[in-house]
C-alpha cells in the first residue's frame, strides 16, 4: 500500500487571499501529520502565489515526517532550497501563468541543468525526485541523471474523462511503474489524484507514495482538514492492494 504525501499548498493560497496569517501551513502540516500523513509537500512557485520561503523554514522546523518540497531549476529558488535544506526535493516543471503544474518535466531536454541541481541539492543532503511523465524514456534519462527517485505524473489518467482512454492512461502509469522499478528507481506518483479517482493507481504494485493536495485541501472545506486526511488514508491503505 503506498504512503500518503499531502500537498498542503492551498492553505496557503486561502491565506492569501486576504494577505494574512491565517490559515497557517505548519498548523495545517501538524494535524496532516496526526492523521496520517506520511509526509507534507509544498511547492515554492517562482511567483510565490501561495507557499513562501518563511513557510518553508517554519515546517522544515515542525515537520516530523518528511518535507519534500517542489521545486523548478531556477538558481534563486535551487539557492533557497540549498537554505532549507528539506528531506527532499521533487523537481517540477514551471510556467508562471499554469493554475497547476502542467506536465512533467522535460529531462532529455534539460539533462544538462536538471544534472547539475541534482548535484548541487544532493551535495547538501537532500533526496531528490523528478516528477515525469510516464513515459519510458523520460525515465531511462532520469535513472542517467542519476536520482533514486522519479514521481509519475498522473494528471492525464485524471483529467480524461472517457472511460477507454482512462483505462489507457492508467495502463501508462502501470508500465512506466513497472519500467521504472525494474531499472532499480523508486516510484512515486500524483497529480489530478481525488477520492474517486485514487483506488486504481493506489492498487498499482510498486508505487511508493501518492501526493495529493487539491483534492484533500477541498473536502477539508466541508469535513474538516483531520477527518479529509483520515478518508484518503483510508482509501489508498485498504488491505487489499
Ligand atoms: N505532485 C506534484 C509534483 C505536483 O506538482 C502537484 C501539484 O502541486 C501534486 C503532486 C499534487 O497535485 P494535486 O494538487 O492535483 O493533488
Amino acid at each position: 500500500m503506498p504512503k500518503l504525501g499531502v500537498n498542503i499548498d492551498h492553505i496557503a493560497t486561502l491565506r492569501e487571499v486576504r494577505k494574512g496569517k491565517e490559515p497557517q501551513p505548519v498548523f495545517a502540516a501538524l494535524i496532516c501529520e496526526t492523521n496520517g500523513a506520511d509526509s507534507i509537500v509544498v511547492h515554492l512557485r517562482e511567483d510565490r502565489r501561495h507557499i513562501k520561503e518563511e513557510d518553508l523554514y517554519l515546517l522544515k522546523k515542525v515537520v516530523r515526517t518528511k518535507l519534500n518540497l517542489e521545486m523548478s531549476v531556477a538558481k534563486d529558488i535551487v539557492e533557497i532550497a540549498c537554505k532549507v535544506k528539506p528531506h527532499q526535493a521533487t523537481l517540477v516543471p514551471e510556467k508562471r501563468k499554469e493554475l497547476t503544474t502542467e506536465g512533467g518535466l522535460d529531462v532529455i531536454s534539460n539533462f544538462k541543468k536538471v544534472r547539475e541541481v541534482f548535484e548541487k541539492l544532493g551535495r547538501e543532503k537532500i533526496e531528490v525526485s523528478l516528477f515525469i511523465d510516464p513515459d519510458k524514456k523520460q525515465i531511462e534519462s532520469a535513472k542517467k541523471i542519476g536520482v533514486r527517485m522519479i514521481e509519475l505524473h498522473t494528471g492525464r489518467y485524471a483529467d480524461a474523462e472517457d472511460k477507454d482512454l482512462k483505462e489507457r492512461y492508467l495502463l501508462e502509469i502501470k508500465k512506466a511503474t513497472e519500467f521504472a522499478k525494474n531499472i532499480g528507481l523508486i516510484v512515486n506518483a500524483g497529480h489530478g489524484l481525488n477520492y474517486y479517482n485514487v483506488s486504481a493507481v493506489a492498487q498499482i504494485k510498486g508505487i511508493e507514495e501518492l501526493n495529493i493536495g487539491y483534492s484533500i485541501i477541498c473536502r477539508a472545506v466541508i469535513v474538516g482538514l483531520a477527518e479529509a486526511v483520515k478518508e484518503m488514508k483510508a482509501l489508498i491503505s485498504d488491505d487489499k492492494y
